[in-house]
């Protein structure tokens, strides 16, 4: 008998099959292929998220992400063993924490009604934290020195870390964030790596989730900085939000967004210059720029009382109070903002930049200031109003992940309660 050609058949009834579905779409379809949309997709370059940048060495592997889920929301972490990485980054807070300013190690409760105390270790006080806690979501797309998204992307308002596996090495090094007095800096990390290792489930499913790197280490061994790292990034990266209005309105759906949220599109990349900075798929070009917000908190190191943004980790003054342009996706569920969450709300946000960065820093003259943003812009509180709706358009709390991806596990593998002290 003649062997039949599979391929071809198989093509041709895909044909079929599409056609007689094209038949039947209704009008709704139409308006999808249709490549006529508003104007305003085409004029300001709009953008929706792409495809995750996956590290060569870190794809997307079930049981990788779902181990960095866990160690996400285990105090086993804290030096103290007394917090967890979602005690900033909440899932029920957008993944971050609703606070001026994160209060980490020996607090107890959960974003804003979260108090601070003492070491258990030392007695010592713990302060706040000097920044501002931002999302976690869509950090995959954080962009590089390029200003194109990449599993290398700036972390961290000064951009001190490039990529996720990196940045989780850093957050339990920090005394007030999640080590407390159990461990100086340097320590960190080994100390966490040898607990964790002596936990038989992360044994196994450190083993289940790295099983190209289990051959070259045995048994606990397969625990060590670099899977721990890659764990965590792999569970984070997952965290996207591609649903908002905006996205449904650059896709086509010209009703997603109403007739303010359009004038406030608008506006934001006209009159009011945000798109400037505030561009592309993430709402930042991830440049450094000194915008000026006046300082709260404890500050930094380079400055007592201060916090000179990228200065803190380049060591260069050309760089002093230049910080991260910010992302703006879902910036309408995690006030306060800015980097010192100096401002509570979004109204407060755009009144600042329309009065030319005002109120600003004392020590930020003009000639300090990017150019853009000296002069004052004009806006009327209607258009501030609808520039607020805009960026309400932006806010997708993941209603398109797995549920499993936004909620708190029920134990973890240290057998401590998650998110401890919440
Ligand atoms: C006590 C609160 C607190 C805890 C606990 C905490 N973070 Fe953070 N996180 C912050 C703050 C504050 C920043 C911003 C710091 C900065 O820019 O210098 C931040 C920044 C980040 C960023 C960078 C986001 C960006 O866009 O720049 C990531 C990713 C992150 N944290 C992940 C984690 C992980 C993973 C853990 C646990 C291993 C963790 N955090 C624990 C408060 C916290
Ligand atoms: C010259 C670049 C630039 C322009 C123009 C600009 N921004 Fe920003 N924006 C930044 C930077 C940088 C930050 C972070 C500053 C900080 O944390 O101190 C920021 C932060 C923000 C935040 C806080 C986000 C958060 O999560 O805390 C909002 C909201 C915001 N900008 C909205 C706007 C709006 C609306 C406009 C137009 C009226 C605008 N920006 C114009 C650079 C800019």
């Amino acid at each position: 008998m003649k062997k039949l050609n599979l391929p071809l058949l198989l093509h041709l009834s895909l044909c079929v099959i599409s056609l007689f579905f094209s038949c039947s779409k209704d009008s709704t379809s139409i308006t999808i292929i249709q490549p006529a949309m508003d104007s305003l997709v085409n004029n300001y370059n709009l953008k929706t998220l792409g495809a995750i940048p996956y590290p060569p060495n870190n794809p997307p592997i079930q049981e990788r992400i779902a181990l960095g889920r866990l160690l996400f929301y285990d105090p086993i972490l804290g030096g103290e063993k007394n917090i967890a990485c979602a005690t900033c980054h909440h899932p029920n807070f957008a993944f971050a924490d609703l606070r001026q300013f994160g209060a980490g190690t020996s607090g107890i409760g959960l974003g804003p009604d979260r108090i601070l105390s003492v070491s258990n270790i030392s007695g010592e006080p713990i302060q706040l934290e000097p920044r501002n806690s931002p999302t976690i979501f869509n950090t995959a797309f954080n962009a590089d020195e390029s200003g194109q998204p990449s599993h290398m992307g700036f972390q961290f308002l000064d951009g001190r870390v490039n990529g996720l596996e990196e940045q989780a090495k850093k957050t339990i090094t920090s005394r007030v964030e999640m080590a407390g007095d159990a461990y100086t800096a340097e320590a960190a990390l080994d100390s966490v790596v040898a607990r964790l290792q002596a936990i038989p489930e992360y044994v196994s499913r450190f083993r289940e989730a790295f099983i190209q790197e289990a051959i070259q280490f045995p048994n606990e061994t397969i625990i060590n900085g670099d899977t721990y790292g890659r764990a965590i990034a792999a569970f984070e990266r997952e965290l996207v939000t591609r649903n908002s209005p905006y996205d449904h309105y650059v896709k086509g759906n010209q009703d997603a967004l109403t007739q303010v949220q359009k004038k406030g599109l608008e506006l934001f990349f006209t009159k009011a210059k945000c798109g400037s900075c505030h561009n592309g798929p993430m709402f930042s070009d991830f440049r450094f720029i000194v915008n000026g917000v006046p300082q709260e908190g404890n500050g930094k190191e380079i400055i007592p009382g201060e916090d000179t943004g990228r200065e803190e980790h380049t060591e260069d003054p050309i760089d002093r109070f230049a910080f991260r342009t910010l992302t703006l996706r879902n910036v309408a569920l995690t006030a306060p903002y800015m980097h010192d969450g100096v401002f509570e709300t979004l109204e407060e946000v755009i009144r600042f930049y329309n009065d030319g960065a005002q109120p600003r820093h004392p020590d930020i003259a003009d000639m300090d200031l990017d150019p853009v943003l000296v002069e004052p812009l004009g806006l009327s509180d209607e258009e501030i109003f609808s520039i607020v709706e805009f960026m309400n358009a932006l806010t997708d709390p993941g209603t398109a992940l797995p549920i499993h991806l936004l909620s708190v596990p029920e134990e973890v593998p240290s057998g401590m309660p998650p998110i401890f002290g919440s």
